[in-house]
């Protein structure tokens, strides 16, 4: 289903002229990239492969990296941005866009109520040092429009560039950086399904072959290296994730190879042992289709004998949605919040 305020953004983006960019997150969907396709001048910037690739196919230029509109190596008459999911990333964007805008061009910035909306506004009023024009839709929508006249202080993006140590694991430093949810620690879940598949290492041994499915900035590769497995190959749809893990793997001096891919679509090969913490989020919103989506691409990569591992919420229906691509699927951890599950076909 279309986002209402991307929806709401791309209406005002259709009625405006000149050079266009659209930044999107994971809230743009296909069908409404079907609908920009007629606009000429526009371009979009993503960090999420997914999109990257439906642009493509709908012939809309687009730049797939970590949110770094200088890339586009253009001054745009109008910037328009539905807010994403995480503050250091809106401040990201908003801080670039003086930089990138011609002198009389416009921000255009979307979002409801519940997602700081009016906040963001305030912000980039202060910052760019102008009154905002700003439209209702429905549900407590809003749509504000900028034009930077005076300059004051950037918006606090968390050092948005910059990689840094969130942690330490089997003396192992951990790095993230901003632009992916939860970068700054160790998720409760992962650290559950690496014991798990440290228990599975003891018994048969370190797998000669792991695919990290949502890979993220990495950890579950680095644990998994750690315990011996040999050759990695790490995977996510966001640009953020790819960069951190790629740091990760370069500092420990990992043996793995690096794709970005939409659930490893692109991925053609089979590997022993598969570890996944699924997404269960798309945006502001629960995605159910997720969960199916991840369950599959990991029976697909796996060798006849291998082994999948997955950690997901309590309320995530895996019994039920497993069994139709796994003969085995065994709960090998569950508490109050998490569970494990060791798959094998
Ligand atoms: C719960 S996080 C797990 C991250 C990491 N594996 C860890 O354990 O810390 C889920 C990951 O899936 C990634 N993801 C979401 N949608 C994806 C997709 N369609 N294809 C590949 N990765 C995706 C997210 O970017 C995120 O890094």
């Amino acid at each position: 289903m279309t986002d209402p305020a991307l929806d709401f953004i791309c209406n005002a983006l259709s009625e405006s002229s000149g050079q266009r960019l659209l930044v999107a997150d994971e809230h743009l969907d296909s069908s409404l990239l079907l609908s920009l396709k007629t606009l000429p001048d526009l371009s979009l910037l993503t960090n999420r492969y997914d999109v990257y690739r439906s642009a493509q196919d709908n012939n809309i230029p687009c730049i797939f990296n970590d949110m770094d509109i200088s890339a586009c190596n253009t001054r745009f008459d109008v910037i328009a941005y539905r807010v994403s999911k995480e503050k250091a990333v809106v401040h990201h964007i908003i801080n670039q866009a003086p930089a990138s805008l011609n002198a009389k061009g416009s921000l255009l910035l979307c979002g409801f109520k519940n997602e700081g909306i009016k906040t963001y506004i305030s912000k980039v009023e202060q910052y760019l040092g102008c009154k905002a024009l700003v439209s209702k839709g429905e549900r407590q929508l809003k749509l504000a429009q900028f034009r930077v006249t005076e300059l004051g202080e950037p918006l606090d993006d968390r050092e948005y560039r910059q990689l840094t140590c969130i942690g330490e694991q089997r003396n192992l430093a951990l790095f993230s950086k901003p632009g992916q949810y939860g970068w700054n620690k160790i998720d409760k879940g992962s650290e559950l399904l690496v014991n798990a598949f440290a228990d599975h290492v003891n018994i048969a041994g370190a797998p000669a072959t792991l695919l990290d499915l949502g890979c993220g900035y990495g950890y579950l590769s680095v644990m998994a290296w750690a315990l011996g497995a040999g050759q990695i190959m790490a995977t996510d749809n966001n640009a953020a994730a790819i960069a951190s893990c790629r740091h990760n793997f370069e500092i420990h001096g990992i043996q793995g190879e690096l794709s970005a891919d939409d659930c490893a679509c692109d991925l053609h090969h089979q590997y022993d042992v598969v570890l996944c913490n699924p997404p269960f989020h798309k945006g502001f919103d629960t995605e159910p289709g997720l969960t199916e989506k991840f369950l599959r691409s990991a029976r697909h990569h796996l060798k006849n004998n291998g082994v999948a591992f997955v950690v997901v919420n309590q309320f995530i229906p895996v019994e039920a949605i497993a069994p139709s691509y796994f003969k085995s699927v065994e709960t090998v951890y569950r508490d109050k919040s998490f569970k494990v599950f060791k798959l094998s076909s």
